[in-house]
């Protein structure tokens, strides 16, 4: 064996244990994908032009499920009634197909991206309920019947649920014109488009309390009804201080005892505590902190047997929809690759769970 095959195996056989390795080794280490294989696909939230850019041999090596960070709401698909353009979600399935990966599909309803068209009728009147769910049948049937054959699940609804409303739904344009039933009939015309698709309830903070007694009870009624639901998404968007991993799992366990499946849709890490504009300590001790409560919250994903997805909201810290509108001096690095696509600690962390 000559020198230069020696170097090739051995980095390789670094590659397969997880250790890195100085030089090329460090950017291509151990595969989460592979490694949590058995457990759950891992996923990322991906823009089309994150196919082909600096982030992309990270992503073929690292992840097997993607979700559309934004080009597949409806406000992106269907512009102008019944003007659909499908260029940017093709991009991202085909991309998928070609390397064997998993899609979700994201989303079919939401208070947002929804198109102001929906709202009015031909004359610039207020839409009736009829002609918004005919037009949501519309759009749910054309979009699940275009990816029948590569998309396996789909957040059909987002964000619907508020513990500050009466009736646990949130105060929307869909509440006020159709009714509550607007959430069984998107599930409905979902499930007709696709009768194999598994169909999703996907909410933020369903970690919290009073979220997550809303949220059974809309998925219960929904149970009740007949109408086809098959689990709750998790966007699983947290901090280095919350919540804890026994409230993971005390949501996670409540909806599995239901029945449902659950998958980790969005997760992230903020290291800013909520609401506030200052880091609490230096960023190297976050880090450290990050990457001790990644482990802590995968080792809760790794004891659920029903999680079968767990979905980040992005890549690496390159891009991230939390650095969004923020002032320059203010960085998040909520992902397990850092700007420069490198392994972070919460990547070395997390990998330890699956030796
Ligand atoms: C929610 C949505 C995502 C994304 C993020 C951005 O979580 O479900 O699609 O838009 O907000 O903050």
């Amino acid at each position: 064996m000559s020198i230069g095959s020696l170097l090739r195996f051995a980095a390789l056989a670094a590659m397969v244990v997880g250790t890195p390795v100085a030089g090329s080794a460090e950017k291509t280490p151990a595969s989460l994908a592979q490694r949590f294989a058995g457990h759950f696909k891992i996923g990322a939230a991906v823009e089309p032009w994150q196919l082909t850019g600096s982030e992309a041999p990270l992503l073929a090596q690292q992840f097997n499920s993607l979700t559309a960070e934004n080009v597949m709401k409806p406000s992106r698909l269907q512009p102008n009634e019944g003007e659909f353009t499908f260029a940017k979600a093709d991009a991202i399935v085909a991309y998928a197909k070609a390397k064997g990966m998993a899609v979700r599909g994201h989303t079919l309803l939401w208070h947002q991206r929804t198109p102001d068209w929906f709202w009015k009728d031909a004359s610039g009147e207020p839409a009736t309920r009829e002609l918004v769910l005919a037009r949501l049948q519309s759009h749910i049937a054309t979009v699940v019947g275009r990816y029948k054959s590569t998309i396996g699940v789909w957040d059909v609804v987002n964000e619907v649920v508020d513990p500050s409303q009466p009736g646990c739904l949130r105060d929307n344009a869909w509440l006020r014109v159709v009714g509550p039933d607007y959430v069984d009939w998107a599930f409905r015309y979902a499930h007709d488009a696709d009768p194999k698709a598994k169909l999703f309830i996907n909410d933020f903070a369903t970690t919290r309390h009073d979220k997550r007694a809303c949220l059974v009870q809309v998925v219960q009624g929904l149970l009740d009804r007949g109408v086809p639901v098959h689990g709750v998404g998790h966007q699983m968007h947290v901090s280095v201080y919350e919540p804890t991993a026994q409230e993971v799992d005390e949501t996670l366990s409540t909806f599995a005892h239901m029945g449902l499946g659950n998958q980790i849709t969005e997760l992230d890490m903020s290291l800013y505590p909520r609401r506030a504009y200052l880091l609490d300590d230096t960023i190297a001790n976050l880090l450290e902190l990050q990457a001790q409560r990644y482990a802590e919250l995968m080792q809760v994903f790794l004891a659920h047997p029903e999680i079968d997805s767990v979905t980040f909201w992005g890549i690496s810290d390159d891009h991230t929809h939390l650095t969004q509108g923020l002032e320059w001096w203010r960085r998040e690095k909520p992902l397990l690759f850092d700007d420069e696509q490198e392994p972070k600690a919460a990547f070395w962390e997390v990998l330890k769970l699956v030796p």
